[in-house]
C-alpha cells in the first residue's frame, strides 16, 4: 500500500445525529448556533460539529484528501480532459462546475478569475459584464460556492485588480475573514515592464497601477471578523467539557505571565492558533473529562500558516511577470509565487482548487509542491493545455508523499494515463 493508498483511519465512534446539532453547515451559513449541556447530550463530537454532512460513516483523517479527490472526480467526471492519480482537469463553466462538488472537500482555493477592470479581449470573460455590479454579483455566486466546499480549515486566496479589491472584499466578508490584502509587485526588466516605460507620464491621471491585489481569506463563522470554525469548534468543546478558559490553559501549560486564560481566549477569538504541540495537549486534556469524544488531528482542524524569517512573511510580495514565450497564457502567474501561497497555507497531500485554470500554473505549482489538485477552465485549448502540462509534469515528478505516513506512492503506469486522457477528451462535449 502506497502513501495515496492509505486507508482512512476511522476517528471517533459514529454517533447518531444530535437533536440540537451543532452543526458546521449553519456555522458556515453564519447562522449562530448554541451547543448542547453535558447534560441533555452524550459525548461533544467533532464529527457533529464539523462534519455533519460528509456522511454517516466514520470520520477520516487527513488521509482522507485522497478519498476526497475520489468524491470530486465522481461529481465531475464528464467534465474531465484529465485524471490522474493526484490531479483532475475540467473544462467547462466553473460556477457549474462548483455547484457539483460535495462540501468541505478542498483545502485552499487559489484562483484568478477574469478581472473584469483590465478588459482584456484575450482573456473569456474579462470584458463580459457591461457594468461592474454584474460582474460582483458573478463573483458573489462563487463566493457562496468556495465557502461551501472548503474545510473548515481551509484558506482562499483570489486575484484582482486593485481598483476591485475593495469591493470584493466587502463581498467575499460575507462568507470568509480577509485576512490580508497582499500586493504582488512585479520587479520587470524595462521592456518586459507593460507599459510602465513606455507611457507618457504627464497623461497620468492616478498612480501607475504597477501592482495586482491577492486577496487571503479563511472561512468566518457567524459572521464575525476573526470567528474561525475552529474557535468555535474550540469553544463548544470546552464548555462541553466543563472548563473554564483558565483551567484549560492550565492544562497544556500556556500560561501567559499575566492573563493565565489567555493563550485559550487568543484561540477561542480567532487570534491565533495553537501550534501542533498545544493541540495535541489540549485535545487530551479534554477527552480525558469524557465529556468530549475522540478529537480528529491537527490537520484537519488547524489551519495551516507556515511561515518563518526566511521567506517572504508580509503582504507585499515581489515576482517577476511570467516573460513572454510561445504558448504563454495572457495572464500567466508565476509558478514560484503560486508555490509560496501554497506552500503556506496547505499541509501534504492537500487538495488545491483553482476554477480560473489558464496555462495550469496553479495545478503545476501544488504538484510540485506534492499537494493534489483541481482545476477548471472554461477555453477548451487552455483546458487542453492544462491537462497537458499538467500530465507531463506529474510524470517528472516524485511520489506524492502524504501528511501523516512516510510511504512511497507509485504513479500509475504511463501507458493507463494516457489512455484515460484519450477516453476522457472523446467524451466531453462544448
Ligand atoms: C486570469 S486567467 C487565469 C490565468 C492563470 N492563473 C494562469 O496562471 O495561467 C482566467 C482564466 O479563467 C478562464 N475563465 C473565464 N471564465 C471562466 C468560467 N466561467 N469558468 C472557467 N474558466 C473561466 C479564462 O478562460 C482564463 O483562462
Amino acid at each position: 500500500m502506497n502513501a495515496l493508498q492509505v486507508s482512512p483511519v476511522r476517528v471517533g465512534r459514529v454517533l447518531e445525529r444530535p437533536k440540537t446539532p451543532l452543526d458546521l453547515t449553519m456555522l458556515l451559513r453564519g447562522r449562530s448556533t448554541h451547543f448542547e449541556t453535558p447534560a441533555r447530550s452524550k459525548c461533544f463530537s467533532f464529527r457533529a460539529h464539523f462534519l455533519d454532512s460528509r456522511g454517516p460513516e466514520e470520520i477520516h483523517t487527513v488521509n482522507s484528501r485522497e478519498q476526497d479527490l475520489k468524491r470530486l472526480k465522481a461529481a465531475i467526471e464528464p467534465d474531465l480532459v484529465l485524471s490522474i492519480a493526484n490531479a483532475l482537469v475540467a473544462r467547462g463553466d466553473s460556477l457549474l462546475l462548483l455547484r457539483k462538488l460535495p462540501p468541505h472537500s478542498v483545502s485552499l482555493i487559489l484562483t484568478d478569475p477574469p478581472y473584469h477592470a483590465t478588459k482584456k479581449r484575450n482573456i473569456y470573460g474579462d470584458t463580459a459584464f457591461a457594468e461592474d455590479q454584474h460582474y460582483l454579483e458573478w463573483m458573489a455566486q462563487f463566493a457562496a460556492e468556495w465557502r461551501r466546499v472548503l474545510r473548515p480549515n481551509g484558506s482562499f486566496f483570489c486575484f484582482c485588480d486593485s481598483s476591485m479589491s475593495g469591493r470584493l472584499d466587502v463581498l467575499f466578508s460575507k462568507n470568509f475573514n480577509v485576512l490580508s490584502h497582499i500586493v504582488w509587485t512585479k520587479p520587470n526588466d524595462p521592456g518586459f515592464d507593460g507599459w510602465k516605460g513606455k507611457m507618457k507620464k504627464e497623461a497620468l491621471r492616478q498612480w501607475y497601477p504597477h501592482s495586482e491585489r491577492i486577496l487571503f481569506a479563511e472561512p468566518a463563522a457567524e459572521g464575525n471578523l476573526f470567528r474561525s470554525p475552529f474557535a468555535l469548534f474550540l469553544r463548544n468543546a470546552r464548555q462541553h467539557a466543563g472548563l473554564s478558559m483558565h483551567q484549560l490553559t492550565a492544562k497544556i501549560g500556556a500560561h501567559g505571565k499575566v492573563n493565565h486564560g489567555g493563550a485559550v481566549s487568543n484561540w477561542e477569538d480567532g487570534r491565533n492558533t495553537p501550534s501542533r504541540d498545544q493541540y495535541e495537549k489540549m485535545r487530551k486534556a479534554l477527552m480525558a473529562t469524557g465529556k468530549v469524544d475522540p478529537m480528529p488531528p491537527y490537520e484537519d482542524v488547524i489551519r495551516p500558516f507556515v511561515m518563518d524569517a526566511s521567506k517572504e512573511f508580509t503582504d507585499v510580495w515581489t515576482f517577476p511577470s511570467v516573460r513572454p514565450y510561445k504558448g504563454k497564457h495572457p495572464a500567466e502567474k508565476p509558478v514560484a509565487m503560486l508555490q509560496h501561497a501554497i506552500e503556506a497555507t496547505t499541509f501534504p497531500g492537500d487538495i488545491v482548487l483553482d476554477c480560473f485554470g489558464g496555462g495550469g500554473s496553479t495545478a503545476l505549482a501544488a504538484l510540485k509542491l506534492k499537494r493534489r489538485t483541481v482545476v477548471m477552465e472554461i477555453e477548451p485549448t487552455w483546458a487542453a493545455e492544462i491537462a497537458s502540462r499538467v500530465e507531463d509534469a506529474s510524470e517528472t515528478d516524485a511520489p506524492l508523499v502524504s501528511t501523516t505516513q512516510n510511504t512511497s506512492a507509485q504513479k500509475p503506469p504511463r501507458t493507463n494515463q494516457r489512455k484515460s486522457r484519450q477516453l476522457a477528451f472523446f467524451s466531453v462535449g462544448r
